[in-house]
């Protein structure tokens, strides 16, 4: 987590770093800083919150300057205060870094540090390592590039870092290890960044930092790209195909809404060019070449986390009951520490929306050490896990900017669902006919969303009978009970209502004892397997005076006739039924969280990526 920016070049620089950080404040608003560079004086500011407070404890200051970084924090070593914001400063104030990541051997340095006689104001593990490249700069006087490279190469953990000297003006020195780092190319000007969100409205020409390569970036030269070891490589300039207006709210109160609003345009996006309803095929380039493999795998396992391991359940559910393959879902934070059997003979999925979620990444890692062939399902472009990964599809659902994931989770399963077809189609394991209804019914999925998206006046009113409860019960059945999972995760996440997810059938196993009038219960009712059953746990429900909402089929009269509420959604193929239920949830819990006048974009302690473990 936490965001980064930096500007060099001709203009002045507090404008673009202030609205950068806006951009990032996805990746946390616990508090934010700029340090600018004038006529070799640093100037420092930094406030406890967010961006706007920031702008306004500097309303009255010179913010003069055409150099300078940037930095919004989601606080893991000191609290969330100014004096732990960044930019943080060497003690000869010479120097001013940003970081996001972790040094983890940061205790060890500050102890040896201050025996030389360096003070140190704050807690964070970055104050101690502008102080590290300033003791070694300053012994044998070197460049700041030759300082930062031979701290870099003493400290252990995750960075991605910008620095600048006040001595060494027009010179911005950037490296990566494990977070994130891209560099924009505009005309005689640079902007890094944690991504390119920040970047894409003054250029579309970016280099992605490598793990272990320190970028120097000067007026005259550009950028100059070494490894660790100081060997020279030649960047990669990519192109990017993003719009500022994606990055804009375009009319709705909330990025969450709008994100939830896009989903008919992003799943038709994810299928572009993937499937063919009158030659009946689906396609993913990216499968191509490791296909054998794939249809071959002894198992594949899927590692997640969050929103991503509720999609990837839905990912075993389809392969398992089209492909016949057997599938395991880890969350990847326990896949890595435990002693997982994994071998040649496995696939590996990793899907992350942001791709560069620590946990995730070293999952991937561990995968690829046992041999296995790992494939990514990603929405950033670019992003560690998408290079990490040996093959892999992108879910082209734009930027998702909103903490809570909405049009991501429905790309993902998009994904899966055309992973899984094609893969059961090269199996054989369901028939030709069959395999075309599904193709069919896929295609069609766009137009249904936007049929349940009418409901949105519906599900507002409902959401107000629901706004001052303190918990909710989320109940599904087969495909549709990771859709309670994630139910309950976006109400709690946005609302700071507790809420559970579970298997219907469950509930009979102790959560039973929770309902009571007070409990509203969400039924995700739309099986038509396993039907009579939903239809009992609802009754178990209605006599201990539980509050059911029932999202259903359009006319189910039986179950419209038991619940207190009533949702209805298009009738679809039951392995498509997740990518039409999650939506009035998704909209359920944005209502619920606006009545409750939460932050819906930004909730408490949370970030939209998490790069730390
Ligand atoms: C929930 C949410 C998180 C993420 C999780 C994984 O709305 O956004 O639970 O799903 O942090 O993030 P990615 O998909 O970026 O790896």
């Amino acid at each position: 987590m936490c965001g980064i920016v930096a500007y060099l070049g001709r203009r002045q620089a507090w404008p673009i770093l202030i609205k950068g950080l806006q951009r990032l404040e996805y990746r946390g608003y616990d508090s934010a800083g700029v340090a600018l560079l004038e006529n070799n004086f640093l100037k420092v500011y930094k406030k406890k919150g967010k961006v706007e407070e920031l702008v306004q404890s500097a309303s009255l200051s010179d913010r003069e300057g055409t150099q300078g970084i940037g930095h919004t924090r989601w606080a893991t070593h000191g609290a969330p205060d100014d004096n732990n914001a960044h930019p943080h400063i060497s003690q000869d104030r010479r120097l001013a870094l940003v970081h996001n990541g972790i040094i983890e051997n940061y205790a060890l340095l500050k102890k040896a540090l201050e025996k030389e006689g360096h003070y140190f104001s704050g807690e964070t593990d970055t104050e101690v390592l502008v102080h590290f490249i300033e003791e070694i700069q300053n012994r044998d006087d070197l460049s700041l590039e030759e300082a930062v490279r031979i701290a870099l190469t003493r400290v252990t953990g995750a960075y991605a870092i910008v620095v600048m000297d006040r001595n060494e003006p027009g010179k911005l020195v950037a490296a990566r290890k494990a977070s994130p780092l891209v560099i924009g190319l505009g005309d005689g000007e640079y902007f890094l960044a944690s991504d390119a969100t920040p970047i894409i409205e003054y250029t579309n020409r970016v280099i992605y930092l490598n793990d272990e390569e320190i970028a120097v970036v000067t007026l005259a030269d550009g950028p100059q790209v070494r490894t660790m070891n100081n060997e020279e490589q030649t960047p990669f300039i990519q192109v990017l195909d993003m719009e500022i207006e994606q990055l804009e709210k375009g009319g709705f109160d909330h990025f969450m809404l709008k994100e939830i609003y896009e989903q008919p345009g992003t799943i038709a996006d994810c299928m572009r060019g993937r499937l063919n309803v009158e030659q009946g095929w689906v396609r993913l380039g990216g499968l191509d070449d490791y296909l054998n493999r794939v249809v071959q795998a002894r198992r594949i396992i899927i590692a997640a986390c969050g929103t991503s391991w509720h999609s990837a359940l839905i990912g075993e559910y389809l392969i398992e009951d089209l492909a016949r393959i057997p599938v395991e879902v880890e969350y990847a934070s326990e896949l890595r520490y435990r002693n997982p059997i994994i071998s040649e003979e496995d696939v590996v999925i990793a899907i992350s929306q942001s791709g560069e979620t620590a946990d995730t990444l070293a999952a991937i890692e561990l995968a690829r050490e046992k041999g296995a062939l790992v494939y990514g399902i990603v929405n950033v472009v670019g992003s560690s896990i998408a290079r990490l990964t040996h093959c892999g599809s992108y879910i082209h659902a734009g930027p998702e900017i909103g903490v809570a994931s909405t049009k991501a989770f429905t790309g993902q399963v998009t994904l899966l669902a055309l992973m899984a077809l094609t893969l059961a189609h090269r199996r054989g394991t369901i028939t030709e006919s069959y395999f075309r209804r599904l193709v069919l019914e896929l295609s069609e999925i766009p137009q249904k969303v936007a049929k349940v998206l009418e409901s949105n006046a519906k599900i507002e009113y409902i959401a107000g009978e629901i706004k001052d409860r303190s918990n909710a019960l989320y109940l599904g059945r087969g495909y549709n009970f990771p859709v309670a999972l994630e139910g309950a995760l976006k109400l709690k996440e946005i609302s700071y209502i507790h809420a559970e997810g579970y298997p219907a059938a469950e509930m009979k196993h102790g959560p039973i004892a929770l309902i009571d009038e007070n409990m509203p219960v969400i039924v995700i009712a739309t099986n038509k397997s396993a039907y009579d059953k939903i239809v009992s746990n609802i009754q178990e429900v209605k006599a201990r005076k539980g509050m059911v909402v029932a999202v259903v089929v359009e006319g189910d009269e039986v179950i419209s006739g038991m619940a207190d509420y009533v949702i209805e959604i298009p009738n679809t193929e039951e392995p498509f039924t997740p990518l039409l239920s999650v939506i009035p949830l998704q909209l359920l819990s944005y209502h619920i969280a606006l009545m409750r006048g939460c932050n819906v974009d930004q909730p408490r302690n949370l970030a939209k990526s998490v790069t730390v473990e």
